[in-house]
């Protein structure tokens, strides 16, 4: 109570000393409790925040860090106020600057980030489909604490407009340049030798420095500062800087990617997402680079050939497979967690089974996604599945199936939680199937409604799921598929909150006592159901629109409900 007491309702304060004594789901002994109230001193008064005091209780819960801790958590203050910052675009920083040691960096950054979370020393934001975050923000007292607190050890120098007179005397080691109108005069004379680490946010663009300033420079962000054919940096001397680990040119236009890149040969993250599109060849000399770990493409970058050199990418995001580049080479990529592959419309009917194949060989991976750069890809699926990538969790295949893959499960996939695929025929087991995996979060199953097989649907019509089909779904979208009036027993999807289906006009108007059924699915709060048959009618087609918007009238969450 008395430490509450101090706080005075301020809530940063109150999580912030909550955070501290109950983190790592461990709460603190009571001696350490006394220990902290003791320190905090007077406490915040109502209505009038006690900077002091705040940052007492702020630099408490710093100081209780552990050291590995208190250093990446510093390096934030790199970043201007209020920004959002990305988790893996911090992750693969700290890795860079060699924050990190052990096997698997990326997942030991990422138990720091969450840890950071946990003990509300920095604040998630923006969350992905698992619900974990993609980004965070600092709170502002937090943040003018860091920011002291790495001036002082040198850690980091910012320079932003006020704070324009602190000399730049000692050696600089990370340069953080985040706003425009300086002395420019300051960056042009100061020593660049010892700059381990340089970020420079687009409004300061303009201050830009050429890049033969730099000798050490492990990390270069240059995220979202335009660096188009206005040029304000010439990147053909990025191949000197042989001890890069990091370079981050996403959003940044570039329209050419320097062959001297091949040189840079500790270089873990090469981000070009969101380059310029003439940049779409990239020079032969990449493929040199093993020790790759993070690779960002666009849609339309590809990779040369003998990329299956690149032994260490862990993430390989956007790049774009060519008619006459050799599928096999993906097979090498052994490490990968994360696959985003787009392939050329009309891809090689021949081809196409040899990629699928050579993916079944990267049995890390968690993440595979292969879209279409035109309308769908033209080789069929056969009835492949990634039967030996345990790892999965999320699969998303543009490529059409004929018939549903029903060697589909969750003993192959037990991990399997958001799917994506598309198959022209479905019949309604198919549906099972799928409700069969156990781990299944998201599902979007497209197809392409042929009405005029209904007479064939007759025995299809009393279909039902098993009651315990789903058991886990959040979001069940049936695109242009047909399902059944009766088909959702009690048990099944008892968590889902989003279904999407098509019906059949005459499948709802044929008995008297038509029902949905919603009423099973008890977490259910949006339905979008297509209406389909009978397209002349238009008296038929409004009795059944109507009969399905009183389909939810009675389920308790009143769910939103839309007839296509
Ligand atoms: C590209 O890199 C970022 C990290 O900055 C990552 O979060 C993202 O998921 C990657 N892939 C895609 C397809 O954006
Ligand atoms: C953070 O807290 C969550 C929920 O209490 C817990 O599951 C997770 O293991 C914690 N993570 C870390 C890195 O402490
Ligand atoms: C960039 O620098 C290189 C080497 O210093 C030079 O040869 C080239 O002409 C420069 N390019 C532009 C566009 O200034
Ligand atoms: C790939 O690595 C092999 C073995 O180290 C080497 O012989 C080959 O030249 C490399 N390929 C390319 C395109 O650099």
């Amino acid at each position: 109570m008395d430490i509450l007491k101090k706080c005075a309702g301020v809530p940063l304060a109150i999580i912030t000393l909550a955070s501290h004594l109950a983190s790592n789901r461990q709460i603190k002994p009571i001696s350490e409790w006394y220990v902290l109230l003791n320190s905090i001193g007077s406490g915040l008064t109502k209505g009038d925040t006690n900077l002091e005091e705040m940052r007492r209780i702020l630099s408490f819960s710093y100081y209780d860090l552990p050291s590995h801790l208190k250093t990446c958590l510093l390096y934030l203050s790199i970043f201007p106020e209020d920004f959002y910052i990305g988790r893996n675009r911090l992750i693969r920083r700290w890795i860079a600057e060699g924050f990190i040691q052990g096997d698997n960096l990326f997942e030991i950054g990422l138990s720091y980030f969450n840890e950071l979370v946990n003990r509300s020393m920095i604040q998630p934001s923006d969350f992905d489909d698992y619900g974990e975050p993609t980004g965070c923000h600092v709170h502002d007292m937090m943040l003018d604490l860091i920011c002291d607190l790495a001036s002082e050890e040198n850690f980091v120098t910012i320079m932003d407009f006020i704070k324009v007179d602190t000399p730049l005397g000692r050696k600089v080691r990370r340069l953080s340049v985040q706003k425009a109108g300086l002395a420019n005069t300051r960056l042009l004379t100061s020593s660049m030798s010892q700059v381990r680490s340089f970020t420079i946010f687009s409004p300061a663009i303009n201050q830009m420095l050429p890049l033969s300033r730099f000798e050490v420079l492990r990390v270069l962000d240059l995220e979202d500062c335009y660096l188009g054919k206005s040029g304000h940096l010439n990147l053909s001397c990025v191949g000197d800087l042989l001890h890069l680990r990091y370079l981050g040119l996403r959003n940044t236009k570039v329209y050419k990617i320097p062959a001297e890149i091949g040189n840079l040969l500790f270089l873990q993250t090469l981000d070009l997402q969101g380059i310029d599109d003439s940049a779409k060849e990239l020079p032969a000399s990449i493929v040199q680079l093993r020790n790759l770990m993070f690779l960002n493409l666009t849609e339309v970058t590809y990779l040369p050939v003998g990329y299956r050199n690149l032994t260490s990418l862990i993430e390989l995001s956007q790049a774009h497979i060519t008619q006459d580049g050799d599928p096999e080479e993906l097979r090498y990529l052994t490490e990968l967690r994360v696959l985003c592959l787009w392939l050329p419309s009309g891809y090689s009917p021949e081809k196409l089974p040899i990629l699928l194949e050579s993916l079944g060989h990267l049995h890390k991976l968690q993440s595979l996604s292969i879209k279409s750069v035109g309308e769908s890809i033209a080789g069929n699926m056969g009835d492949w599945v990634p039967s030996s990538l345990p790892q999965l969790r999320d699969l998303e295949l543009e490529g059409w199936y004929e018939m549903m893959p029903t060697r589909i499960s969750s003993s192959l996939l037990p991990l399997l939680s958001k799917l994506h695929i598309r198959v022209h025929q479905v019949r309604l087991a198919d549906i099972q199937v799928l409700g069969n995996l156990l781990a299944l979060r998201s599902l979007f199953l497209d197809s392409d409604v042929d009405t005029a097989t209904k007479e064939e649907r007759a025995t299809e019509r009393s279909f039902m799921l098993s009651p315990d089909a789903f058991p886990r779904a959040l979001e069940c979208s049936h695109l242009n598929v047909l399902l059944a009036p009766y088909m959702f027993p009690r048990g099944a999807m008892p968590m889902v909150q989003i279904v999407s289906f098509g019906l059949l006009v005459s499948d709802i108007l044929s008995g008297g006592d038509w029902d949905l059924c919603i009423r099973n699915l008890p977490s259910l709060q949006a339905l979008s159901i297509k209406l389909y048959g009978e397209e002349g009618s238009t008296d038929r087609y409004s009795e059944a629109a109507a009969a399905v918007e009183r389909a939810g009238d009675d389920h308790p969450n009143r769910p939103f409900t839309i007839v296509l």
